[in-house]
């Protein structure tokens, strides 16, 4: 070979090799499940062929045995029955809409694992209406009081009672300016500062909503660094923006996003090295169940794994990320839109004592109003170059620093300061976690195959053996008067505002309807089954139809 091809090989060697040695970084950074492959996963989505259990196959899907499926059959009459009969009027009006909803035709076949959606829907109509909502309850139009295990997705902290007066003081307080926007209404000038003094940063910015708040830290990312790509964290829910979301959900993938493993020295790897990377999202929520997408029962089909790491384990995480964007000059993004004002009053910056460069709120700060916040520091929060007046990050939003949601959002942050409030954040841990560790012990005594896994208030359910029907429980707690949200058993969110009382009737109910679950037959197992052995049967039935 002559030493000038020799020499043209080196040099391209040296050319690919770092590229090469990136994306080999990358691959090693990436969890090793699908939801850690967004591209794989949406292919994969896409192969999944459509088939339904009709009413023989329904009740004996994992195999069961005839008496087992007779006593499921009775069991499942006797809950459809009340469902018709209970939520009659609830399930009418339902009805009437479904066919013009969207999200609700969404919501209604999401509940529970593809296969068993219509027939579920045909018999068990829980009806998608509320007419009153008073202390930890909520009251359908059938006139029956549920105990609100849905946290309204995470916006109810302090309880309902506490929105409605938020949102009645925070109108007081700015009828005369009323609807106007473009001129701010003087609460604003309150709300920064509390906000400045709570997330411990400089700048504060209004927007709509927490998937606004996101796409606004991104794109401020984005602009001062002069870097393309987001880092967030395998299974992490960040809004359903395009960037945030790139797997099954979102029809184009997201080219400049890197979904890494969370917990992983490779991810910390990726980081140090990479000269693209924008910004790092952070959701502490994942310290519930890290790597893994927000549970819900569409997707229970035979085990929840527990993944919860402690609270040192994952603040061990959080400072080492903190440590590696520092270095890099990465900025580093807290989405509090979730866990902001629940996990404490200065939310996970507080809870794991990690602070953030770039935070985003919302839910419960809107004091029962729609909102997202941006916090950040100055350098990373102004729009525009001094130096170079037409190089502008461009963000507005016609509602934004809405008179009625700033009123309604002043109360929220007076409120926080009062005597009240603070006494329900004294050891709010301990409270969850006595209460998480009471009714597993009482589930565990009765051998009942529920468990809960916490972070704080807000909680999962796990269940202790393999089935294909963990999914139904949903249907028999609604059946004891719990309301969960259409991701069902995957997330209980708790008001603060549950005494011990409301809690023990809560945790009454949930035992009673564990009970119940299992007389009617739904917990029989095969000798020797496993989630693994449900996924093969299952995996053999998508085969078939793909035949
Ligand atoms: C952590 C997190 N970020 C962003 C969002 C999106 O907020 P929104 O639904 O207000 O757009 C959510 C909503 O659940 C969230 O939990």
């Amino acid at each position: 070979m002559s030493t000038k091809l020799l020499a043209l090989l080196a040099g391209a060697a040296v050319f690919t090799a770092r590229p090469l040695r990136d994306r080999l970084q990358l691959s090693r950074a990436k969890h090793r499940s699908l939801t850690g492959h967004a591209r794989l996963a949406r292919r994969v989505a896409r192969l999944v062929p459509y088939y339904g259990f009709g009413e023989q196959a329904f009740f004996a899907s994992d195999g069961a045995p005839a008496d087992v499926v007779a006593r499921r059959r009775a069991g499942f009459a006797r809950l459809a029955d009340h469902y018709r009969t209970r939520f009659a009027a609830t399930a009418e009006l339902t009805d009437t809409v479904i066919d013009a909803v969207s999200d609700l035709q969404f919501t209604s076949a999401y509940r529970v694992p593809f296969q068993y959606s219509r027939f579920v829907r045909e018999q068990l109509k829980p009806g998608a209406f509320a007419r009153s909502s008073s202390g930890v309850t909520i009251t359908d139009l059938d006139d029956n009081r549920f105990f609100d295990l849905t946290g309204s997705y995470g916006v109810n902290v302090f309880g309902y009672d506490f929105y409605k007066e938020c949102i009645e003081a925070g109108v007081d307080r700015v009828r005369d300016l009323g609807p106007v926007l473009g001129p701010y209404h003087p609460v604003l000038a309150e709300n920064v500062e509390h906000l400045r003094r709570i997330s411990g940063l400089d700048e504060v910015s209004f927007h709509m909503s927490g998937t606004e708040a996101v796409m606004q830290a991104v794109r401020l990312a984005r602009y001062h660094t002069n870097r393309s790509h987001l880092v967030r964290f395998c299974g992490a829910y960040h809004g359903w923006w395009g960037d945030v979301q790139p797997g099954v959900g979102n029809p184009l993938p997201a080219r400049e996003t890197y979904t890494l493993e969370d917990m992983n020295e490779a991810s910390l790897r990726v980081l140090r090295r990479r000269r693209d990377i924008a910004c790092v999202l952070v959701n502490p929520l994942q310290a519930l169940h890290p790597n893994r997408a927000a549970p819900g029962d569409s997707s229970l089909v035979a085990a929840r794994p527990s993944g919860t790491v402690s609270r040192e384990a994952y603040a061990r995480w959080l400072r080492s990320l903190r440590d590696v964007c520092t270095d890099r000059g990465i900025p580093l993004v807290f989405d509090e839109v979730f866990t902001g004002f629940r996990l404490a009053p200065g939310g996970a910056q507080e809870y794991f004592g990690v602070r953030a460069d770039l935070v985003t709120y919302g839910k419960t700060l809107g004091g029962g109003l729609p909102v997202g916040v941006l916090c950040g520091r100055h350098e990373l929060m102004k729009r525009y170059r001094e130096d170079r007046p037409a190089d502008i990050c461009f963000a507005r939003g016609t509602f934004n620093s809405h008179p009625y949601v700033m009123g309604a959002m002043n109360e929220f942050l007076r409120r926080l300061d009062t005597p009240r409030v603070r006494a329900v954040y004294r050891d709010l841990e301990g409270v969850w976690e006595a209460r998480a560790m009471a009714l597993n012990e009482r589930l565990r005594a009765e051998a009942l195959p529920v468990a809960f896994a916490a972070l704080s208030s807000i909680w999962t359910t796990l269940y202790t053996q393999p089935s294909r029907y963990h999914w139904l429980l949903q249907y028999y707690l609604r059946a004891e008067g719990l309301a969960l949200s259409w991701v069902g058993t995957g997330r209980l969110i708790f008001s603060l505002d549950y005494t011990e009382q409301d809690f023990e009737a809560v945790a009454e109910r949930i035992v009673a309807a564990a009970r119940a679950m299992r007389e009617d037959g739904w917990w029989w197992q095969p000798a020797g089954a496993t989630a693994g052995t449900i996924r093969k049967r299952i995996f053999r039935e998508l085969l078939a139809q793909r035949r």
